[in-house]
């Protein structure tokens, strides 16, 4: 027998330690000012380029005002599930303007993005049947698929033909469930949604599509992949997030009502767990109505992008295949990936350093990602700061 705490002194934690007694942790970093386009750190004024915030309405005094409304109205919490006493009229309003912007029957809100992929995929997908996800999908969908009963299987990345073969080996007695992220959250590129769709089709495969990075940023209304591609009658299932456009927190599902109304009556993460508090909720409502009113932010957020994108281009970095507001800067090995990342932290850059086993071994990236309220001259600073950076570390 061994001691069953042993592994909290070695490795990864180990590591982390280290990193910590160093001085270049670059993990868990405590911002002492609001999320926004730049944060306060240590005192220091940063330019923030790694949070999520794509339509950056977390500041916005419309959606702080509904917050502290919803709290005037409802109170803090709901010290309940959805399922008995934690439903409030807003989780109702928000669902059915969420089914509304999603073009979808119906749509049930969950705590987290994590819970709604996590309830989801483990309700629908049962002894018999099959799930079937892209190699990068988040972990969330990973856990998902761990906790189904039925079996699960990977494709390649973004690999149609991969998929296909893989369902044309394994035959099933149940259903298929095809799980894919519509933007990939480290990668930045966008899922092949119409060949996945043929693929589905000849094998008879539902699809649940998570736009936790697409929702407010693909489509003319920012409706996600399914919108960007004018494929939305074709996907059954889309899971979104409030943590990240909708500034909140929490997730949803949308699909056809039955299929809704059966994952709201099974799925555990969903009836064990506490619901969303009223601020959460009014944010994301309000968020919803900003979003409708000036699609703008929209123009905003990818004029930012493609000023960055074409910025990094050009002075020579590796950007992958990233073709959203999330742009990988891919630098290769870890302590390259680290050493770059606490230069431009001291030189006032936030972005997140990512290593395996998020990534393949070798493929360090900084994932970087970008807002409809960064300014022209924010986004100047940052490229120069890459750039002098770079030339310091000998990646361009
Ligand atoms: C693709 C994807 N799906 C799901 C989630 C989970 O969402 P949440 O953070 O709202 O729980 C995330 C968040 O990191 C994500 O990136």
């Amino acid at each position: 027998m061994v001691d069953l705490f042993e592994k909290c002194s070695q490795g990864k934690s180990a590591r982390a330690k280290q990193a910590i007694e160093e001085g270049w942790y670059p993990y868990f970093i405590a911002i002492e000012s609001g999320a926004d386009t730049t944060v306060t750190i240590n005192g220091q004024e940063k330019i923030m380029i790694g949070s999520n915030n794509y339509l950056g309405l977390t500041q916005d005094d419309r959606v702080k005002k509904a917050a502290k409304d919803a709290i005037d109205k409802f109170g803090s919490g709901c010290t309940g599930s959805r399922f008995l006493n934690g439903t409030l009229t807003i989780h109702e309003e928000l669902e059915e303007r969420l089914a509304d912007f999603m073009h979808m029957q119906s749509a049930l809100v969950f705590s987290t993005g994590f819970q709604t992929n996590q309830g989801t995929i483990s309700t629908l997908v049962g002894r018999k049947d099959l799930v079937v996800g892209d190699a990068e999908n988040h972990a969330s969908i990973v856990d998902g698929t761990r906790l189904a009963f039925g079996r699960s299987l990977k494709y390649r990345h973004n690999d149609m033909e991969d998929l296909d073969d893989l369902l044309s080996r394994n035959g099933v007695s149940g259903g298929v469930l095809i799980v894919t992220d519509g933007v990939f959250s480290m990668g930045g590129d966008i899922a092949n949604l119409p060949e996945l769709i043929k693929v589905a089709e000849k094998h008879g495969a539902r699809i649940m599509v998570d736009d936790a990075h697409s929702i407010g940023v693909l489509g003319k209304t920012g409706a996600g992949t399914a919108e960007y591609y004018d494929v939305i009658d074709d996907v059954d299932l889309v899971m979104g997030t409030f943590s990240k456009s909708f500034a909140s927190l929490g997730g949803f599902i949308a699909g056809r009502e039955e299929v809704i109304r059966h994952i709201k009556h099974t799925a555990r993460a969903l009836i064990f767990s506490a619901s969303p508090p009223p601020s959460a909720v009014a944010t994301v409502l309000a968020c919803l109505t900003i979003l409708q009113q000036e699609p703008e932010r929209l123009e905003k957020l990818w004029h930012n992008y493609h000023k960055m994108k074409k910025g990094y281009t050009e002075l020579g970095f590796n950007t992958g295949n990233s073709e959203t507001p999330i742009i990988p800067i891919i630098i290769g090995e870890d302590e390259k990936t680290f050493e770059f990342w606490r230069l431009l932290f001291e030189n006032g850059v936030v972005c997140n350093p990512v290593i395996s086993p998020a990534v393949p071994p070798g493929m360090g990236l900084l994932r970087t990602s970008y807002m409809a309220t960064h300014t022209d001259e924010e986004l100047d600073r940052v490229l120069d700061t890459f750039e002098k950076v770079g030339r310091t570390i000998g990646i361009i």
